[in-house]
């Protein structure tokens, strides 16, 4: 593509990856603006699949800054170990420290990005949770080390009548600091804490743009469920996790180097593949700010 395209509408190919969500998006330029019309097929592409996968796009942190900022702003993370020193905007995704040396498995960086190995959503403990978050595989493993997503719109819809009743009209709690009983992350700073409380969100929501109701739950993050012991609550969330990882819900994405990959926080989760941490995996996120509070449908 040229730089004409900030002038030109491009035609986007757009190749459906499952029937459930994801879909292959070539034909497009990531590191230049968009031009309105473009913008608009890609947003209502996103909309539809939820999950867009662009490869070969080797953009620059700035270049992915730029192209994430054209749907919203940006988070920066409450926390130093995950941020990038050189840009503030991106969180890194890796099993390799900023000055490129691969970490220790037992480093507690390592083992608080190793949690994404269960399902979650980014940002589900913020008050205003995360719009979409836009992956730059730059080392990516062999073997493992992939990424699944689940579409929560489905999972909400497929519900059995039992389940429904017991979330319909209820909130579940997300904190970030649940983190550190799942895994010996490094100890949160009084200030780190004091950013983040726990929140209540809506187990059953409405997205913004489409109006579908999806199920909303992070389960590295949700510690109770209103109404409920705290015992069955995980036990709830356990079990809403597991009927979210039904193979008909699910596109498993193996990365080749240079994959973007941008998905919905809003309606799907998703979850790492273990992988050999002796190999290096290093990824940038950027991650969209949400257009506001969760609502409850
Ligand atoms: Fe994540």
């Amino acid at each position: 593509m040229s730089i004409a395209d900030e002038n030109m509408e491009t035609k986007l190919n757009i190749r459906p990856l499952h029937p459930a969500l994801g879909a292959e998006v070539t034909g497009l330029d990531l590191a230049v603006p968009l031009a309105p019309g473009t913008f608009q097929a890609l947003h209502q592409a996103w909309m539809d699949y939820l999950v867009l996968v662009f490869p070969e796009q080797a953009l620059s942190d700035g270049q992915q800054i730029a192209f994430a900022r054209q749907f919203g702003e940006l988070e920066v993370h409450h926390q130093d170990i995950i941020k990038s020193r050189a840009a503030p905007e991106i969180f890194r995704v890796a099993n390799v420290d900023d000055d490129g040396n691969l970490m220790a498995a037992g480093d507690p960086s390592v083992a608080q990005i190793s949690l994404a190995q269960r399902w979650h959503t980014d940002s589900s403990y913020r008050p205003i949770p995360s719009m979409g978050s836009i992956l730059h595989g730059i080392e990516v493993t062999r073997e493992g080390g992939e990424t699944w997503f689940t579409n929560m719109y489905r999972v909400h819809d497929a519900l059995p009548a039992a389940l429904r009743q017991q979330i319909e009209g209820r909130k579940a709690r997300h904190d970030f600091a649940h983190l550190a009983t799942l895994a010996p992350i490094k100890p949160l700073t009084e200030a780190e804490r004091q950013a983040m409380p726990a929140v209540w969100q809506p187990m059953v929501r409405q997205h913004p743009v489409t109006g579908r109701k999806s199920l909303f739950i992070s389960p590295i993050y949700n510690d109770a469920i209103e109404g409920m012991a705290d015992e069955a609550g995980l036990a709830l969330v356990a079990q809403l996790a597991e009927l979210a990882g039904r193979d008909e819900f699910i596109y498993r994405h193996r990365w080749s180097p240079d994959d973007v990959v941008m998905w919905d926080n809003r309606c799907t989760m998703h979850q790492v593949t273990p992988y050999d941490l002796a190999q290096r995996r290093v990824m940038h996120r950027a991650t969209i700010i949400g257009d506001g509070p969760v609502v409850a449908a």
